[in-house]
């Protein structure tokens, strides 16, 4: 082909960034990709509302079945389990390539999309669903894919490091924190996903599925989040040389998969103690590879839609030139450890 057709889902802080980074970066990418890529639409809840004027106006629309029907990749940013999960399934079976971002889908019922697309013969590529900018599900998928990962272990959630963060340098109380996180636009107005650790917890759902070729479901991943943490929690473990984290730890232990999101005391030695504001870090121990270390931005518009234009850039290739990336939907279902019992 000489154009491929994308239709973008959505057009959020991130969506908009695509737009942004898919027309700036048109000739580069052509040339990347060996053909061109040619937004046709964007699908929104309201065309009428004011966006950003690197959104040209004539490719809003709400018909989003219309849009994905004609697309040859389907970049999906609305997050939510519906109508996310019906379109990309939608897409799929039209023979489109997806690029997902949406974390709590892939957590819910991942492998129903991987079955999917396994049939169709098509790619599901979903890099800025875990940690933003960060390249982790590229390499736990590929890269390690002949090691044998032992332990994935980090700080997988921008806000909680932020609010964690500002109550242990300046002394700031849990609220106070999480109301400058929202002025900085880190936090959501509602930030219980946040601060509940649900969006941690979706995040090392998919990060143990992958690192331990198994399905790991948000209900498997036993959560706590930072609401309880207070001035004088972060004081204490300052006293003791230590910081509080919220941290994701993935590992396979004697009972099965274990996978958990709670506030740990990190050692003030510890590289993850030196991670600061909204940045993410992430371990990943491999038999063969060793300890590996992960640092970056892990949310915001532009870095997520860094880890996007790079999935679509992958998935175009391969419409491009033959071939496919990886498929999930081989995986065993490994025991899980029960939540509890860690
Ligand atoms: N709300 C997330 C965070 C970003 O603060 O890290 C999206 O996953």
């Amino acid at each position: 082909p000489t154009a491929l057709r994308v239709a973008l889902l959505g057009c959020g802080v991130v969506g908009t960034q695509v737009v942004r980074l898919l027309t700036e970066q048109a000739d580069d990418l052509t040339s990347r990709v060996g053909a061109r890529l040619e937004l046709v639409g964007i699908a929104v809840r309201d065309t009428s509302i004011a966006r950003d004027p690197v959104v040209d106006p004539a490719l809003l629309t709400q018909d989003a079945d219309g849009l994905v029907a004609r697309a040859d990749i389907v970049i999906e940013v609305m997050g939510g389990i519906e109508p996310a999960r019906s379109l990309i399934l939608r897409a799929v079976a039209s023979g489109a390539s997806v690029v997902t971002a949406n974390k709590a889908l892939l957590a819910e019922d991942g492998p129903t999309l991987y079955h999917a697309a396994d049939e169709a013969g098509v790619d599901v590529y979903y890099e800025a669903a875990v940690a933003g900018a960060i390249p982790l599900v590229r390499p736990v998928r590929e890269s390690l894919a002949g090691d044998r990962v032992e332990r994935v272990l980090g700080i997988v959630n921008g806000t909680t490091n932020y609010v964690l963060d500002q109550m242990s340098a300046y002394g700031m109380g849990f609220d106070e924190a999480v109301a400058q996180a929202q002025e900085l636009g880190y936090a959501e107005a509602d930030p219980t996903a946040d601060v509940e650790g649900y969006d941690a917890a979706a995040k090392a759902a998919i990060l143990a599925s992958l690192a331990f070729h198994t399905r790991v479901t948000l209900d498997d991943v036993s959560r706590e989040g930072i609401t309880s943490i207070t001035a004088d929690d972060v004081a204490w473990a300052a006293k003791t040389g230590h910081v509080i984290k919220l941290l994701a730890i993935c590992e396979v232990t004697p009972d099965g998969v274990s996978a958990r999101v709670h506030p740990a005391l990190v050692p003030l030695a510890h590289p993850l103690a030196g991670v600061r504001g909204a940045f993410n870090a992430v371990f990943i121990e491999a038999e063969a590879a060793g300890e590996l270390m992960f640092y970056g931005r892990g949310a915001g518009g532009a870095p997520t839609a860094s880890a996007v234009l790079g999935d679509v850039v992958s998935v175009a290739r391969h419409r491009v030139l033959g071939g496919r990336g990886p498929v999930e939907s081989s995986y065993a279902q490994l025991p899980i450890a029960s939540p509890s019992s860690t």
